[in-house]
């Protein structure tokens, strides 16, 4: 198995991969859509961070690929519905950088009360301006988190270890952890804390969930944060929010449009305003989360070629079958449709194939179906060439 990691991926990336056998060539740029058909010739696998676009076309000059790996958390630069049709398996690093997004909005939700930025720059002028006025400890106060996601749900529990009173509201219904109070609409939220923080996901339905309704119902004086996604939140009305004083700090790392490269300006209605922290989406950029993605998206990658395992597959059904003890294991890729289960079975029985363990899992239209042949000579060409004619088929593997 070849293979090949663009974008300069975090050397665990490879490590994790030549462990097991792979032979792996780097290059730390990203490709554009010629020169990666070109790259990828005689590559089983692809590693990407989110600047390489995996475009149907790139896909049909490299139907041999089998899996493709998503070293990042988002997906949109691989033609997904694509790779399923063609039974390339996609993978992400999903919680990879969970911790660090919380680490930032404690330390900024503790910055703001505190004041931190303004008495920093304060300082780095020349003025002492030593007061404790508008400075408060954290602890007691009350933090409404809307999102119980992956990192909404670890920040309920990092700031209830610091003594803070956790509301929680999520459209789906989530287990509230700790002490952690589920509040059953979003203005039950905003009437109860004082702190706002969103996590909530980028589903089209979440554009302005965030504007002048949502501000005015805060609590006078609340701090908000925004680690999501920019296009949730009106900042226009946020900033006249802070000018009026109705919010008192705000915390914001995602904006609408954002800047592509490092080193190019950067516009906000934001900038400028007291006690308003800006970063540039940095909330899970941290070496500790590349180096979890690297190794992360290495092994479900390895896991797939190796043990057809598919779990936290993006675009495949999911299936984490045991490591075989059996000699081969057939990996089959189908159409969810009537019948093929039966047709495939009755191609192993009819090459004297007895079945030693078999599990299968559907995702839309696809069928998946792991089978470990309890056969001590191993399938004969015919039987594959047979097993990849069984009508519906979109891929076969036969992992030895
Ligand atoms: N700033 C960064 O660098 C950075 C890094 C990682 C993730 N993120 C973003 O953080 C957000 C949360 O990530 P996650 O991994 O926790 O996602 P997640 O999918 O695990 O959680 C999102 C939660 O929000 C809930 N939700 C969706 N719409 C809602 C709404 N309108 N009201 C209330 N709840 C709603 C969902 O039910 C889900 O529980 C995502 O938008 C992600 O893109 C930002």
């Amino acid at each position: 198995m070849r293979a090949l990691l663009l974008e300069n991926l975090h050397p665990l990336a490879s490590s994790v991969l030549e462990a097991s056998g792979f032979e792996v060539e780097t290059l730390s740029s990203a490709l554009g859509e010629d020169e990666l058909v070109e790259a990828l010739e005689g590559f089983d696998v692809l590693g990407i961070r989110s600047k390489t676009e995996v475009t149907a076309r790139v896909l049909e000059a490299r139907p041999e690929l089998v899996a493709i790996g998503a070293f990042c958390i988002g997906t949109n630069q691989i033609d997904l519905g694509a790779a399923t049709r063609r039974g390339i398996a996609a993978f992400n690093a999903p919680y990879s950088n969970t911790r660090s997004v919380v680490e930032l909005a404690i330390a900024n939700i503790i910055a703001m009360a505190r004041r931190l930025t303004e008495r920093d720059k304060a300082l780095h002028a020349g003025v002492w301006d030593k007061s404790s006025t508008g400075s408060h400890e954290v602890r007691g106060r009350t933090l409404g988190i809307v999102g119980y996601g992956n990192i909404g749900s670890q920040l309920s529990v990092v700031a209830e270890m610091l003594g803070m009173q956790v509301y929680f509201y999520d459209v789906d219904d989530k287990l509230a952890l700790g002490n952690a109070r589920r509040c059953s609409s979003l203005e039950e939220l905003l009437d109860n804390a004082e702190t706002i923080s969103l996590h909530v996901d980028g589903r089209a339905g979440n554009a302005g969930i965030f504007g002048a309704e949502q501000f005015a119902r805060m609590r006078p004086r609340s701090l908000f944060l925004n680690l999501s996604r920019g296009f949730v939140v009106d900042y226009d009305v946020l900033r006249d929010c802070i000018v009026s004083g109705q919010v008192a700090g705000a915390a914001v790392d995602v904006f609408p449009s954002e800047p592509k490269s490092r080193g190019d300006a950067f516009e906000s209605p934001l900038r400028g305003l007291p006690n308003v922290i800006l970063t540039p989406h940095v909330g899970g950029s941290t070496e500790e989360a590349q180096e979890d993605i690297g190794r992360f998206v290495s092994t479900k990658l390895r896991d797939y070629v190796r043990d057809g395992a598919t779990s936290l597959s993006v675009n495949l059904p999911v299936l984490t079958p045991e490591h075989s003890v059996h000699p081969q294991r057939i990996a089959h890729l189908h159409e969810n449709t009537p019948g093929v289960m039966a047709h495939l079975n009755q191609v192993l029985a009819e090459h004297d194939v007895n079945i030693g363990g078999q599990v299968l899992a559907t995702r839309g239209h696809t069928g998946y179906v792991v089978t470990d042949a309890d056969t001590d000579s191993g399938l004969s060409p015919q039987a594959v060439a047979d097993l990849a004619a069984v009508p519906g088929t979109i891929r076969l593997r036969v992992i030895d």
